[in-house]
């Protein structure tokens, strides 16, 4: 990648390389460690060097389903709030973001987007109350190194009767990290319907390699 299409960003390579290592993750402290150094640069590398446009997508994708903008939404790995701040623009009002990260979090605090910020594991069960929530949206969260694929029981757990969950899953890891399988497995329980998968682009010019999903918790 040039820098030619952002003049002034000259820290393409460290873009690149920052992604690298964000794909590259083995264990969480990696992960932790990786997004304390990043976030205070995060929103840069991402939007001007990477020309990323995964927030963008999947914030219209929630918006498809979801039309009422009052709506309690939860950003899982909500990391410096790019996915809060197009929740904003499509006109949603009530929006908490979950990640492990202090530093991330730090960051998403300060654009006063979200209502509540929670620090947890998503590798962990998630201590709030079942049913909280009439959306969810997440991503760049399920991909390398990141989350697997048991947290989105957990995730569901969290969701009100019919409500819309949108989440990108690094098509990489769909077959090989067992999301297909954990999503079908999901769908025969009757927790929940996959309304629409699209192959779609995370960073403008780049292959497809995201599978940008739209689910909806069934009634009981
Ligand atoms: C690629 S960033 C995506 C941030 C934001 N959603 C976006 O699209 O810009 C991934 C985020 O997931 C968070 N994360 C990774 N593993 C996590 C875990 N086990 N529990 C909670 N958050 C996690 C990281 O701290 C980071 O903020």
């Amino acid at each position: 990648m040039t820098s030619g299409k952002h003049g002034e960003f000259e820290s393409d390579a460290s873009s690149e390389s920052l992604l690298a290592r964000a794909y590259g993750l083995k264990t969480p402290e990696d992960a932790k460690g990786l997004y304390r150094d990043w976030a205070k640069t995060y929103d840069h590398h991402l939007e001007n060097g990477l020309l990323y446009l995964g927030p963008k997508k999947i914030a219209a994708m929630l918006a498809e389903g979801l039309e009422e903008k009052s709506a309690r939404i939860i950003d899982i790995g909500c990391g410096t709030g790019l996915v809060g701040q197009y929740l904003v623009s499509h006109g949603f009002t009530h929006i908490d973001g979950l990640d492990f990260s202090p530093e991330m979090l730090a960051v998403a605090r300060s654009k006063s987007i979200y209502r509540e910020l929670i620090q947890a594991d998503l590798e962990k069960p998630i201590d709030l109350a079942p049913g909280t929530y009439q959306g969810a949206i997440s991503c760049g969260t399920f991909t390398h190194g990141h989350v697997g694929p048991g947290a989105i029981r957990e995730i569901f757990k969290l969701l009100a009767e019919n409500a819309w969950f949108a989440c990108t899953i690094h098509g990489h890891l769909w077959h090989e990290a067992g999301f297909e399988r954990a999503l079908t497995q999901l769908q025969d329980e009757r927790v929940m319907t996959i309304e629409a998968v699209r192959d779609e682009a995370y960073f403008d010019g780049k292959e497809p390699e995201g599978k940008f999903c739209i689910f909806r918790k069934s009634p009981v």
